[in-house]
């Protein structure tokens, strides 16, 4: 070999190297970066609040409608208490325009739209709303074509013309249509539906009939691995640059529309303000359930900024009517509690009084609008009773009990429920009568069928000088959650869903998520507990993860740290790393099965983001349920 020959492999191996090295570098999502990486862009500091057409008129929808919810949300002072986006949902869209791809305004049922000589426009619509001090919200789809294109009975307000001109949701329109939406229109919102990615696979009647064009699905509600995530991802991506490109003043909200399809459960925080759990709501108690349970174990996957989102409310409907009221305010005190949006779903033209008093339960809107933005964690599970509990950013806890069950039931709340100390009083406000109890130690309720009481509740904090990692999850977000297979979730309520009756086999689990991040619980619903010694209290995650947490000016964090009883491998190991703004504070042993935990106490007095990854070679990529037991932020 020649010497030039000799230096001319060496150099390519040098940069084969070196690129190796850049690339580990770059794809280890172990690695800390120093940054909160949860979606921070729009305005949603709290959940945002406000009314939908959907559930009230479906696509049946026109100006008096939506104009007289507006002006009822004012006239009823439920604007002042905080309800100002008001959202058209699917149904207000003519056709496409060809070959330009404008897109044209059912004007008959807007017609404050039609401008002489051009085509209709939604400003003055939008400005109207705005004087009100409204916001307003469009809705569009990821795919050419949107939901009630493929699963509405009848065409009746569907748009019209050629199968292009038919083609009106944002695939392949995006920078334009988010142009016209938020620049030209002057929109606030917008909800993002996935149909269109979902229902026109080439074998899909709609395809077949010739309607609609061919474009095969990237979401599929049956099968996690069915559906192509870094494509559907790619789309919010672009989205999102329009919506910046489009909104200079950053006052805009995305709402993500894929119903817990596609692991989204575990990555909607990632790529918009509020991103739906599940499938679609329906004025039932059962279906509630759902949708609810489908939110209810996520909240360390939400974040001001970023919430998980049930579904608009169904008050005023069915079994949330104006004669269920024990139910309506159930439903109204779980979306409050898990940080929902609060969108109302009701023609609030003629909504009966008792229900706009329920919609307007300042107590229970301010427990979902706290500024800390802890979603509840549930602080007691069952299929009977649920205790949910949330952290206020008065340093009161907001506490419901929940009865999922029709039969009254005896329930005992205690102050560790709360992580109050037993042996001194707790002060509980029922937030729906007003009523104020005295607990110590324990409090015995009867709760009616399906009755949820809330108290804010105010006692003496077993950790008296800090917070515990799992009392503020708004402030940890899981980066990395471990999961190497995402799966469904089995814990979470099947509903028979009613737009397909009982035909078929059943339901069966279909929201991934199963195994992610869990407050005071270890992953797959098993206690926290490490060699046999139970925590109460802590972050339960696999290994292979990385949670960044947001220091607001503590001092030190301590946790005990080890493999989770549930294991099921005795041999494998897994080291835990405490990060400090890029830099690495602590490192524990590697620990296995069957150790002891290890304490860790780090300094963390002026680190603003704090990361804790476990990392574990644990061979064939199996995952290792691991425990930050009693992990805490302290003042000293
Ligand atoms: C989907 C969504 C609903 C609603 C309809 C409109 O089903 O999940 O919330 O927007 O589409 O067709």
């Amino acid at each position: 070999m020649t010497s030039r020959l000799i230096r001319a492999c060496k150099h390519s191996f040098a940069m084969v190297l070196f690129a190796a090295v850049q690339h580990t570098a770059v794809a280890d999502p172990l690695a800390p970066t120093g940054r909160w990486s949860a979606y921070a862009a729009g305005r949603a500091a709290t959940p945002p609040m406000g009314w939908s057409s959907w559930n009230a008129f479906g696509t049946d929808i026109d100006e008096d409608k939506i104009l007289g919810a507006a002006r009822a949300l004012v006239d009823q002072g439920l604007a002042a208490k905080g309800y100002r986006y008001v959202n058209i949902d699917d149904g207000w869209w003519l056709r496409r325009q060809v070959p330009d791809g404008q897109l044209v305004i059912r004007s008959d049922r807007f017609p404050s739209t039609v401008r002489p000589g051009e085509l209709p426009s939604f400003r003055s619509f939008t400005d109207k709303l705005h004087a009100m001090g409204l916001k307003a919200g469009i809705y569009s789809d990821l795919g050419r074509n949107s939901c009630s294109q493929a699963y509405s009975p009848t065409d009746t307000d569907l748009p019209q013309g050629s199968v292009l001109e038919r083609e009106v949701g944002l695939y392949g329109h995006i920078q334009q249509d988010i142009a016209l939406y938020f620049g030209t229109w002057g929109f606030d919102f917008i909800k993002v539906d996935g149909c269109g990615l979902r229902a026109f696979g080439a074998g899909s009647e709609k395809v077949r009939s010739g309607k609609y064009r061919e474009l095969p699905p990237l979401l599929n509600m049956e099968f996690v691995s069915r559906s192509d995530i870094p494509a559907v991802q790619g789309l919010f991506r672009e989205i999102n640059d329009a919506l910046v490109r489009s909104n200079p003043d950053g006052d805009f909200l995305l709402s993500l529309c894929v119903w817990g399809a596609g692991n989204v459960r575990a990555w909607g925080k990632d790529f918009g303000n509020l991103s739906r759990t599940s499938d679609d709501i329906t004025p039932s108690w059962s279906r509630m359930l759902t949708n609810f349970d489908s939110t209810a174990k996520r909240a360390f996957y939400a974040h001001p900024g970023s919430w998980n989102d049930p579904d608009m409310l169904f008050i005023g409907k069915g079994d949330f009517d104006v004669n269920h009221l024990t139910q309506a305010r159930s439903h109204f005190s779980l979306w409050a509690m898990v940080n929902s949006p609060l969108f109302i779903g009701m023609d609030l033209r003629n909504a009966p009084e008792p229900l706009l008093a329920l919609l307007g339960n300042r107590e229970l809107i301010a427990v979902n609008q706290d500024p800390a933005g802890h979603q509840a964690t549930l602080a007691y599970d069952s299929h009977d009773v649920q205790m949910l509990v949330k952290t206020l950013s008065t340093g009161h806890k907001a506490v419901a009990v929940f009865n999922r069950g029709a039969a009254a039931i005896d329930v005992d709340l205690t102050a560790a429920h709360m992580k109050f100390r037993d042996d001194a009083d707790v002060e509980l406000v029922d937030l729906w009568s007003g009523q104020t109890h005295r607990l110590r130690g324990t409090m015995k309720l009867k709760i009616a069928g399906h009755e949820t009481l809330v108290f804010r509740a105010r006692g003496t904090r077993l950790l008296p000088d800090g917070l515990y990692l799992s009392e503020q999850p708004g402030h940890v977000n899981p980066a990395v959650d471990g999961v190497a297979q995402p799966a469904p979730d089995p814990t979470i309520h099947r509903s028979a869903a009613g737009w397909q009756g009982t035909r078929g086999a059943g339901e069966r689990p279909m929201y991934a998520g199963w195994g992610g991040v869990q407050a005071d619980s270890a992953p797959y619903g098993e206690a926290l507990a490490v060699k046999g010694r139970h925590f109460a209290t802590g972050v339960g995650t696999l290994a292979n993860s990385r949670l960044e947490v947001r220091n607001a000016g503590y001092r030190r964090f301590s946790a005990t740290v080890g493999i989770n009883d549930s294991a099921r491998d005795p041999q494998a190991r897994a080291t835990f790393l405490v990060y400090g703004d890029g830099k690495l504070l602590a490192t524990s042993r590697a620990l296995k099965w069957g150790d002891a935990g290890e304490r860790l106490s780090v300094d963390v007095a002026g680190i603003q983001l704090i990361e804790l990854v476990v990392r574990t070679s644990h061979a064939g990529g199996a995952e290792l349920p691991v425990t930050w037991g009693e992990a805490a932020l302290l003042t000293r």
